[in-house]
């Protein structure tokens, strides 16, 4: 399974130079526990993003810090997270934000974990690896990948990190005494799902073509889109509470997430997946655009 992860890694990634690997159960006990591994005390994360980078912080009891994505604004640290794409903006870094964060922890020494899980799901947008950026020097750079969502296989608990050899060593160590071992079945699964990428060709389909249904059901309804260039989720605003406008939707029997649990800048966006089925997905645009004719949101 590490041989397919390296493969995998070179070959989809781009990464180069010196670098290890190790399997994961799933990314979220990663994301959890990286900071209690590394013993950091200062973890720095996306001011808007996935909730357990700061829970990590405090089962570290860390200090957790909400950043904005320009790393000359960030606090010195012991670990910082950067989530592209990210959950739950669709956000994409680009390739000179990528660099600046690498420029950032060689001259911080500071560790830098690079989620990736939705690395597959551009639209119309290719996301990169930070791994592909690093000119093979991966010292203090961690990148973080998941099964769950390239290949639905969430219910497997499938993830790998993949980066700097002397952190993976020491992770590696601790990880075998904490029992977070990945069973064989798993590890055969996690081959068979690596070694092939329509899936991944097909499942980003998918998405985009829900996307592309949903984010103009929305507009006409008096959301307005952001960022949700790649990714599982459109990002969106009535410029209202997001209560409200989950309220509202709530009435239509349309399910979304407030912003505000992904940090408190969101608090007037909400979170719409693209994991409810397609018939689920027509039937909201449906009720979506119905509501629309009827003008019954203004
Ligand atoms: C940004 C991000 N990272 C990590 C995870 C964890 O995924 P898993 O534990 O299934 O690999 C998720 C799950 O939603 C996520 O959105």
């Amino acid at each position: 399974m590490r041989g397919a992860i390296r493969e995998w890694a070179i070959h989809r990634l781009g990464a180069s130079g010196e670098f290890d690997v190790l399997p994961l159960i799933g990314s979220k006990e990663f994301v959890a526990w990286l900071p209690t591994f590394l013993e950091a005390s200062r973890v720095l994360y996306p001011e808007i993003a996935y909730p357990t980078y700061s829970v990590g912080a405090i089962l570290a009891s860390a200090t957790g810090t909400p950043v904005s994505v320009d790393p000359t604004t960030w606090p010195d640290a012991d670990l910082a997270w950067i989530n592209s794409p990210s959950n739950p903006t669709g956000r994409v870094h680009s390739d000179d934000e990528l660099k600046a964060v690498i420029h950032w922890a060689r001259a911080n020494k500071c560790v830098v974990a690079s989620d990736e899980c939705y690395l597959d799901f551009g639209d119309g947008i290719h996301p990169v690896s930070i791994l592909s950026l690093t000119s093979g020097d991966n010292r203090n750079i961690l990148a973080v990948h998941s099964l769950s969502k390239r290949s639905s296989m969430a219910g497997y608990r499938a993830g790998f990190v993949i980066g700097d050899v002397d952190l993976i060593a020491r992770l590696r160590e601790v990880r075998k005494h904490a029992g977070m071992i990945v069973p064989l079945p798993i590890q055969k699964a996690m081959i068979t799902a690596l070694s092939d990428d329509v899936h991944v060709k097909e499942q980003r389909q998918r998405y985009n073509s829900r996307r592309q249904r949903l984010a103009p059901a929305l507009q006409r309804v008096g959301f307005e889109i952001e960022e949700s260039r790649a990714g599982l989720y459109i990002w969106c605003t009535r410029r209202e509470p997001d209560w409200d406008s989950i309220s509202w939707l709530a009435e239509l029997g349309i399910l979304a997430t407030p912003g505000y649990f992904y940090g408190a800048k969101g608090d007037h966006h909400i979170r719409v997946a693209l994991t409810a089925t397609d018939a689920n997905v027509d039937e909201a645009v449906a009720r979506l655009t119905q509501a629309a004719s009827l003008q019954i949101f203004t």
